[in-house]
């Protein structure tokens, strides 16, 4: 009898994840699972069969820091991420939660989202209306706080009724499999938070052995005490701690990575668990809000040349403009202008030219970090990260630049991730791991999306397998809806 598969992927180099070269492989699919890793005999049978001749195979990249919570309803192709080769997305970062604790409304534009009320619930709406890609979540920090205390505005520490709340909403969360807590910083509520607060709810996680994940407090000319403070409290609560899209930002702080890069170091040489996720481009995108909430502070100074209008409903003709631009259209300074753009529109997205190449360069090549794409998708210009993340790396850093190798840029996208994610089963190629997979032509992989249009499928990435089942084949989108939960610690 012939070997049977359902999927046999032919003469492609199999890169596992570990971070170890790539080697020529063929991989028979059965089910969900990778069955067979190595030769397979001429004679083995197969459902479909894809030719991976000059192509790498390499483990669905796992994006450890989305915001697609809603989007996976909303565009449940989700598109930008699929088509990039993400397999998984971890949603819930940057404070931001799904659940509607108090009646405190979902992140982004959930209209046409089924409805829940915890994260189990989350979860079953996922398993109801599943996505093309897989799912995991932090609970963010902000949400939960903003539902507990009446509002997102609260600038006092919460009550011992409070805080019993909070740790309640974190632990349903925990239960039913989110992966940690996160926390934004710089946005309401959580910057009227305390380091105190924060390392006490956080103990919650190391019951589960969940992560702390954070925007920290300052990624300007306070950088150091913000990443102290992360790394503080992952100490105090006995928890891994992840620093979200790490960075310096403004120019006045240029440079300073190579400080904070070291002080990571550090917390890992007293054995402490810390690392942190880097999307690989000069500009940031977050809410016009922060902006103006924490303007005047070094780096985020409201400079209206390096601020550019991504999305803005009901405003769409100051999308892809500057600040700037709007301000003398509206014949305003820049912060009256931003005020006004933000009575019209308060859930206006930007994006921030902030950083340095060649800091983006030394953070991207350290060992400490993993790669999450931070993504937006929504308005007309988005930041490109949202579509072109991996291959920009694959593609410029890799290949043109030389920067770092295949294989180590590999594990960062996926071995690394699901290690320290604890998502087992996953971020690797082996017999028996679950099949996310994407090939990609390491000559041809690159970012098509740019800055003026950024809406754009890269090039040299042709197939995209999530759970066994081909989600981009030949390039092209294939609308199966494979995506599933994934729960921390669980296959
Ligand atoms: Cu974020
Ligand atoms: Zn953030």
């Amino acid at each position: 009898m012939p070997e049977q598969y359902d999927l046999v992927i032919r003469g492609g180099t199999v890169y596992d994840g570990s971070g170890a070269p790539g080697v020529r492989a063929d991989l028979g699919v059965r089910g969900d699972r990778v069955a067979s890793l190595g030769e397979l005999p001429e004679d083995a049978t197969a459902g479909e069969t894809i030719d991976a001749t000059g192509l790498a195979v390499a483990p669905g990249f796992i994006d450890v820091h989305a915001h697609d919570d809603a989007l996976v309803f909303t565009e449940p192709d989700v598109t930008g991420k699929s088509m990039q080769g993400v397999t998984t997305v971890v949603n819930g970062n940057c404070g931001a939660g799904v659940v509607p604790y108090g009646g405190i409304s979902r992140w982004g534009d959930a209209e046409g989202a089924p409805e829940w009320d915890s994260y189990a619930g989350y979860f079953a709406a996922i398993e109801r209306h599943p996505p093309s890609i897989n799912v995991a979540i932090l609970v963010g920090y902000g949400t939960m706080r903003a539902g507990a205390m009446g509002g997102a505005g609260e600038r006092r520490p919460p009550t011992e009724d409070e805080a019993a709340r909070i740790r309640e909403g974190l632990r349903e969360g925990l239960e039913a499999g989110a992966v940690g807590m996160s926390t934004g910083l710089i946005y309401e509520p959580g910057r009227y938070t305390t380091t105190d607060e924060l390392a006490m709810i956080a103990r919650e996680c190391a019951d589960f052995g969940a992560l702390y994940a954070s925007h920290t407090r300052n990624e300007g000319a306070r950088v150091l005490e913000a990443h102290a403070e992360a790394i503080e409290i992952g100490r105090r609560a006995g928890v891994a701690v992840q620093i979200s899209h790490h960075k310096a930002s403004g120019e006045a702080n240029w440079g300073r990575v190579a400080e904070s890069l070291a002080q990571i170091e550090e917390a890992r040489a007293r054995g402490e668990d810390v690392t942190a996720d880097q999307y690989p481009y000069t500009a940031s995108s977050t809410v016009l809000a922060a902006m103006v909430q924490n303007a005047g502070q070094s780096g985020y100074e409201l400079d209206g040349e390096s601020i550019i209008i991504a999305s803005c409903a009901g405003h769409e003709e100051w999308e892809g403009r500057s600040l700037a631009e709007l301000a003398e259209e509206l014949d305003l300074p820049v912060d009256q202008a931003a005020a006004r753009i933000l009575d019209a529109v308060p859930s206006t997205l930007i994006v921030h030219h902030s950083m340095s190449e060649d800091d983006v360069r030394m953070v991207l090549v350290h060992p400490t970090t993993m790669i999450g794409t931070d993504g937006l998708g929504y308005g007309s210009k988005p930041h490109p990260r949202h579509f072109g993340s991996y291959p920009r790396i694959l593609g410029k850093y890799v290949r043109e630049e030389g920067l770092l190798s295949l294989e180590a840029a590999i594990h960062k996208m996926t071995g690394m991730a699901a290690a320290k994610f604890d998502l087992p089963g996953r971020g690797v190629i082996a017999e028996g791991a679950v099949a996310d997979l994407v090939l990609f032509d390491p000559a041809t992989v690159a970012e098509v999306s740019t800055y003026e249009d950024p809406r754009r499928a890269p090039a040299g990435m042709p197939h995209v397998i999530v759970n066994g089942v081909a989600v981009v084949r030949d390039g092209e989108h294939t609308h199966a809806r494979a995506g599933r939960p994934v729960l921390r610690g669980r296959e």
